[in-house]
């Protein structure tokens, strides 16, 4: 792709951030989910980069391929752009210019620009400069009429450095990518929580799920069981939102957590365990084999036993989107026997290491 292409006024990629060592797993499920949609393409994806880039066989209508291939559907994905052109070769004095040299050639005026970088060892050092780079960038960007701030319904210029004298540039609009640089929200520690995972749930609310979504169906007084809590990082997040928490492990929790007040611990066996009453929220992050989680959660949720669940699937080491798959399927046979509809998004959040974290619910 060059700034001459991008006259075409079409969109020619795909381009998404992800976990660095996890580029193949990510460029597995892109390519074949966009071929599902009807875009075929080459990949271009190399080992720690952070990023995936599928050049398109065939050139198409941004409108249409925004409307096709969403962020939500991608579990390795953090980051989604469609790419018009690059800009390759800039100097280190002035890059401006060239990337709005690229974008003159957009197939459409933005609203708004954000500059990235993927979260990989070789491209972080230039996250300071992406930061500093976005105001000139702006200015110079308003005054060729390429950013029309405004227009606050035009989409999102997105540019992204995967090298520092190479970017990619993209289009991508609000409802189809993340708010955070490369899909990465800097969460704090709260002081409190009794383990770094209480940020994995933290997360796991504000990326599965959009703001209406969550007033909707979080609320302080609710009822939750946490399967696998201990020592208490998720139970204390549910506990801090206000929910009254059944914490079901074997294992100890943490004292910061019991002194919440909103806590019962069962030592009990987290297969095998069953509320007396539905409850609203199950979240579950046992250390177990992916499909049989899976198949908890999936049952816990169509037999009515909780409204949500949000878990953990913790994957191998090799072939993980093919185990993401399995999990999809098996979900979505208890669907069918139950015959219900199911919402379904699975990500693997900046917390997630070799894993990747779920939302389900029915859709009545
Ligand atoms: C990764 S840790 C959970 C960490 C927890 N989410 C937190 O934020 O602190 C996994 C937990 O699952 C528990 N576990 C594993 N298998 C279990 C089972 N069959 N029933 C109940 N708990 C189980 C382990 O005892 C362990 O405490």
């Amino acid at each position: 792709m060059n700034s001459s292409e991008a006259n075409a006024q079409q969109i020619s990629g795909i381009v998404i951030c992800c976990r660095p060592g996890f580029e193949k797993d990510a460029a597995a499920e892109l390519s074949d989910y966009a071929l599902s949609r009807g875009h075929a393409g080459q990949l271009k994806c190399t080992v720690d980069s952070g990023f995936v880039l599928l050049t398109l066989d065939e050139t198409c209508h941004f409108e249409s391929i925004n409307r096709n291939i969403r962020l939500t559907d991608l579990a390795f994905a953090r980051q989604l752009g469609f790419c018009f052109g690059s800009a390759t070769g800039m100097p280190d004095d002035d890059r401006v210019s060239a990337i709005v040299e690229t974008a003159r050639c957009a197939p459409t005026r933005f609203g708004s620009i954000t500059v990235e970088t993927p979260d990989a060892e070789a491209t972080k050092p230039l996250s300071g400069f992406c930061r500093r780079l976005a105001a000139p960038l702006g200015r110079v960007a308003e005054k060729n009429n390429i950013l029309r701030p405004k227009r606050i319904h035009l989409p999102n210029l997105a540019v992204l450095f995967v090298a520092q004298s190479e970017a990619l540039l993209s289009i991508n609009t609000a409802d189809n990518r993340s708010p955070w640089p490369a899909g990465i929200p800097r969460l704090r520690m709260p002081k409190d929580a009794p383990s770094r995972s209480t940020q994995k749930l933290a997360e796991a609310f504000m990326t599965l799920l959009d703001e209406a979504e969550l007033e909707q169906r979080l609320r302080p007084g609710q009822r939750a069981v946490d399967l696998g809590a201990a020592p208490g990082g998720w139970t204390w997040q549910l506990a801090w939102r206000g929910l009254r928490v059944t914490a079901i492990d074997n294992g100890p929790m943490a004292s910061s957590v019991m002194r919440t007040e909103m806590v019962t611990h069962v030592r009990a066996d987290g297969f095998k365990w069953r509320p007396l009453a539905p409850v609203e929220w199950m979240v579950c992050d046992m250390v177990e084999q992916p499909s049989r989680i899976a198949a908890l959660v999936a049952d816990w949720v169509a037999s009515g036993r909780c409204r949500h669940a949000i878990f953990n699937l913790k994957l191998p080491m090799k072939k993980r989107h093919e185990e993401i798959g399995r999990c999809r399927e098996l979900i979505g046979k208890r669907f069918a026997q139950a015959n219900l509809s199911y919402r379904l998004r699975l990500k693997q959040l900046y917390h997630d290491r070799e894993e990747v974290t779920g939302f389900l619910e029915a859709v009545r």
